[in-house]
């Protein structure tokens, strides 16, 4: 498995703190079957600044840990970006850190609202070269209230990812419902951790894909596997005609 989210680089963000912490979260992902990470540090998100020199210096000294402690896994680099104003000044000095340097650019809103410039941004980008992946959008609490939103946005051309432990019901039953919601309307493209740790904010990754495979079937579930694939290697991912999310009861299945 590939896991194109999270924050295993030491003392970088609220993920890892230690070159410790960073070797738990790479047995932790190794005993999931996760093979390749892509290590996506918070950026401008009002809290962490992480330039893209200072990700990757942190990146060369993880491998050379990695390698040390002869733990088979690959990382590769990136940012979670916070939408926020200064993008397209950083896009020119290159100074955004695609998921392992391809278009794709993961994008994080803030956790409950949707910026009045996000429509208008999510689509320069896209003119600008790069294809925005809006992470976790059902953690986000005016997407869960207002799914045209999200829906639009896919129309236009973002992609998004959801939270494998949202998926489980780890961030509660509106994440959860909403994740599936997303899953059922061609309105997500990839499952990925966002792990931060391995205690409250772990992998979940094989749980979720296993859930997925039970729930939807093997297509949908070799859809998402194989979309992570592609997208770390700069291909074009699988995307299917969106449909208009309709709000359901939700069955309870976890
Ligand atoms: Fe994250």
């Amino acid at each position: 498995m590939i896991d194109i989210h999270c924050h295993i680089l030491p003392g970088v963000d609220d993920g890892a703190r230690t070159e410790l912490d960073s070797l738990a979260m790479a047995k932790a992902a190794v005993e999931q079957g996760i093979h390749t990470v892509v290590a996506t540090p918070h950026h401008k998100n009002g809290r962490y600044e992480n330039e893209r020199s200072k990700v990757q210096k942190h990146l060369t000294f993880l491998r050379a840990l990695l390698k040390k402690e002869n733990i088979p896994l690959t990382v590769f680099g990136g940012h979670e970006l916070r939408i926020n104003g200064d993008v397209f000044e950083d896009m020119d000095k290159g100074e955004i850190y695609s998921v392992n340097d391809s278009k794709y650019v993961l994008i994080e809103f803030p956790s409950s609202t949707v910026p009045h410039y996000a429509k208008q941004m999510l689509f320069d980008i896209q003119v600008a070269g790069l294809t925005p992946v809006i992470v976790h959008p059902e953690r986000n609490k005016e997407l869960l209230d207002e799914p045209m939103k999200l829906y639009n946005f896919v129309r236009n051309g973002a992609l998004t990812q959801v939270t494998a432990a949202s998926v489980l019901g780890k961030f509660g039953k509106h994440a959860q419902q909403f994740s599936h919601q997303l899953i059922e309307s061609n309105l997500t493209h990839f499952i990925a951790s966002d792990a931060h740790n391995t205690t409250t904010r772990g992998f979940c990754l094989q749980e979720a894909y296993q859930a997925v495979k039970e729930m939807y079937g093997l297509d949908t579930y070799y859809m998402l596997m194989e979309n992570s694939h592609l997208l770390i290697d700069n291909m074009n991912v699988n995307r299917f005609e969106p449909l208009i999310p309709k709000r359901k009861k939700f069955l309870g299945l976890f």
